[in-house]
């Protein structure tokens, strides 16, 4: 399987990225995003772009593949939401419509969160945001779309948000979290199995287009 991962640098796609390379279904990882990763790896190349707007000077680069896990995004914390929605929506449909003309067999993965609004009416800006970029994921011609909405993440295997807002927490959680997965396994996910889930759904479909922190889990 080929994948094109978004987000590589962050907790998400630090982890997603680590199975991808670990997992003998996943041949080739191609990594997009404004800055380079650190991880060395032959099965992985990295596509710096500045303008997650605009792929048309890429666009040669972007075909023949089977799967995009999206896993770039920020925190809404003391975002307008027009700044918000630019990164969330308007980066992820620019790049989830290239795709879908040049790859119609294409799987697309999407990280959204646990409480995510798919009416686009609440008042949670972070949320209608995010419920907006997943209906209009779900409308494009992919072969396949799944929504990923994790609540808590535990990053493993050494792995640290970029994120101050999700850092700090984890850091004071830290000795807590297991305690916390198995109280609460509804709810927490790890780093690690949510990039297993992604190449499971990926190779092998899941019964709902919308995946909850359970149903990660049980993928
Ligand atoms: N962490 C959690 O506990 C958690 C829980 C539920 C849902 N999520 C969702 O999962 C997704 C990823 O979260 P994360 O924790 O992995 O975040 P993170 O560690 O902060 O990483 C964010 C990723 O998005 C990229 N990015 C952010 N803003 C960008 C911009 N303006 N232009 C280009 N690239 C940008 C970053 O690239 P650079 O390295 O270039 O900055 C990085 O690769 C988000 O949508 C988040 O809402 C996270």
């Amino acid at each position: 399987m080929k994948i094109v991962l978004f987000g590589a640098t962050g907790m998400v796609g630090q982890g997603v990225l680590r199975e991808c390379l670990i997992d003998p279904r996943v041949s080739s990882v191609l990594s997009i995003g404004r800055s380079a990763t650190a991880q060395r790896d032959p099965k992985l190349r990295q596509l710096v772009h500045g303008d997650l707007l605009d792929f048309s000077s890429i666009e040669e680069q972007l075909s023949g593949f089977d799967a995009c896990f999206f896993c770039l995004g920020v925190s809404s914390a003391g975002m307008l939401e027009s700044d918000y929605r630019r990164v969330t929506y308007d980066f992820t449909l620019a790049a989830a419509g290239v795709l879908a003309r040049l790859n119609p067999h294409m799987t697309f993965i999407y990280v959204s969160g646990m409480g995510t609004d798919s009416s686009e009416q609440g008042r949670t800006m972070w949320a209608r945001v995010k419920g907006s970029t997943e209906n209009a994921l779900l409308r494009l011609p992919f072969k396949a779309a799944y929504m990923f909405r994790p609540g808590v993440i535990v990053p493993m295997h050494g792995i640290k948000s970029r994120t101050a807002l999700y850092r700090v927490p984890y850091a004071l959680m830290g000795p807590l979290l297991p305690l916390l997965k198995a109280v609460f396994p509804n709810y927490v996910t790890t780093t690690e199995r949510l990039g297993r889930a992604m190449i499971e759904v990926a190779v092998c479909g899941y019964a709902k287009a919308v995946l909850e922190s359970a149903d990660i889990n049980a993928a």
